[in-house]
C-alpha cells in the first residue's frame, strides 16, 4: 500500500471513550497524509463516540495541526471572552489554559458559561509533560444521566447567572477578555450577546467592569438529539477555590466583587450540596489517557468535557476550536424537559 492515498485499511481503530485511531502496524502517515482516509471514519464516529484521539501520526508542526483541524471543513475560531489566559501561538491556534502548572482545571465544556460556543475544540500535544499534564475528558451525556433527576431539573429551569468582576490585580482585565480598552465597544459586544455591564471606578481611578450572563445549566445537542450537562457552575462558583483563598477574596472586595461567581439565573445562591453532588459525579466520570507527543485529541465540545492535570516540567499542548452555535431560546427561558 502507498502511503500517498492511504485508506481506511491502513488505519487502525478501536473503539471507545475517546474512539482511538492510529496508522496499523508498519505504516508509517502524517495526520495529513491520513486526512482523507479519516474523514468518513470521524464523521461515522464523532458525535456518537463524543471524542477521537489520533495517535501514531506525525504532526510536524503547530502548522500541520491547524491544517488539519481546518481540513473538517469550518473556519477555526478565536477565542472571545476568555475565562483563562491563553496566548494565541499561529493563525487560529492557542496554547491550552496558561494556568500554574501545579494546578488541576476541572472538567468543563469549552465557553459552557456563555451562550456561543464551538461545537468542536482539537488538542494537539507538541511536547508532552515529563509527568503528569493529561487532558481527561468526560462523557457529558452521562453526567446529564448520573445526577440527580431532581438536581438536573432544578437547574435547567432555573439557568444560572455568572457574575464577573474584571481587573482589581486579581482576575483578567477586561481591555485582555474582550481584546479592546475601548468601553463603548465592550458594551456594544456584550448587548448583542445579552450580557449585562456595570462600570465602576475602583478605589485607585482604575475603571473596573461586571458583566452578568444568564445562561443555560443543560442543552440539547443540534444533532445527536441528546441531553447534557452544560455549564461552568462548579468552576465559577466561589467554592472552586481554596477555603483560603475565598475568605482572602471576599475580605479584600467584597462578595460581590469577587473575580468570577455563579448564582441561579434569578440571583438566588446555589446550594453546597447541588455543588459537592455535580462535581463528585464529575470526578466518577473522568476518563484520563496519557499524552504521547504529536497526539491529536478532537471533541463534540458538547458531548464531552475536557480537564487539565498538573504536571511538571515543559508542556506544549495547542488547542483549535470551530463551528459556532448558539442554540435558539424560546421567548420565555428554555425549560428541558427530561
Ligand atoms: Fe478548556
Amino acid at each position: 500500500m502507498s502511503s500517498l492515498s492511504p485508506a481506511r485499511d491502513d488505519l487502525r481503530i478501536e473503539p471507545g471513550f475517546p474512539v482511538v485511531i492510529s496508522p496499523r502496524a508498519g505504516v508509517t502517515l502524517t495526520l495529513e497524509e491520513a486526512t482523507p482516509a479519516l474523514r468518513p471514519v470521524v464523521d461515522d464516529c464523532l458525535e456518537r463516540a463524543g471524542g477521537v484521539r489520533f495517535t501514531g501520526f506525525a504532526v510536524p508542526s503547530i502548522d500541520a495541526f491547524q491544517r488539519f483541524a481546518a481540513s473538517f471543513g469550518e473556519p477555526l475560531i478565536g477565542y472571545e471572552f476568555a475565562s483563562t489566559p491563553r496566548s494565541q501561538v499561529e493563525g487560529a491556534v492557542y496554547t491550552s489554559t496558561e494556568y500554574p502548572p501545579h494546578r488541576s482545571i476541572p472538567l468543563h465544556n469549552e465557553q459552557a458559561y456563555t451562550r456561543e460556543w464551538p461545537m468542536r475544540i482539537w488538542f494537539h500535544c507538541a511536547l508532552a509533560a515529563r509527568a503528569g499534564g493529561a487532558t481527561p475528558i468526560a462523557d457529558s451525556r452521562a453526567i446529564y444521566r448520573a445526577l440527580d433527576p431532581a438536581l438536573v431539573r432544578r437547574f435547567a429551569e432555573r439557568e444560572l447567572l455568572y457574575v464577573r468582576n474584571f481587573g482589581q490585580g486579581l482576575d483578567l482585565p477586561w481591555q485582555q477578555v474582550f481584546g479592546s480598552a475601548d468601553r463603548a465597544k465592550v458594551e456594544g459586544y456584550c448587548a448583542a450577546r445579552g450580557i449585562e455591564c456595570e462600570w465602576r471606578t475602583g478605589d485607585d481611578g482604575e475603571q473596573l467592569l461586571r458583566t452578568r450572563e444568564r445562561c443555560q445549566a443543560v442543552a440539547r445537542h443540534p444533532r445527536t438529539g441528546d441531553d447534557v450537562w452544560f455549564n461552568q457552575a462548579h468552576l465559577f462558583h466561589l467554592s472552586a477555590l481554596d477555603d483560603d483563598m475565598q475568605d482572602a477574596l471576599v475580605d479584600a472586595v467584597g462578595l460581590e466583587n469577587v473575580p468570577r461567581n455563579v448564582y441561579y439565573g434569578d440571583g438566588a445562591p446555589l446550594e453546597a450540596e447541588a455543588l459537592a453532588q455535580i462535581r463528585a459525579v464529575l470526578e466518577q466520570q473522568r476518563v484520563v489517557f496519557p499524552w504521547l507527543d504529536g497526539d491529536v485529541l478532537m471533541l463534540d465540545n458538547m458531548l464531552s468535557a475536557h480537564a487539565r492535570d498538573p504536571f511538571e516540567g515543559p508542556r506544549k499542548v495547542v488547542v483549535a476550536m470551530a463551528q459556532s452555535y448558539t442554540p435558539a431560546r424560546a421567548p420565555q427561558r428554555a425549560v428541558m424537559a427530561r
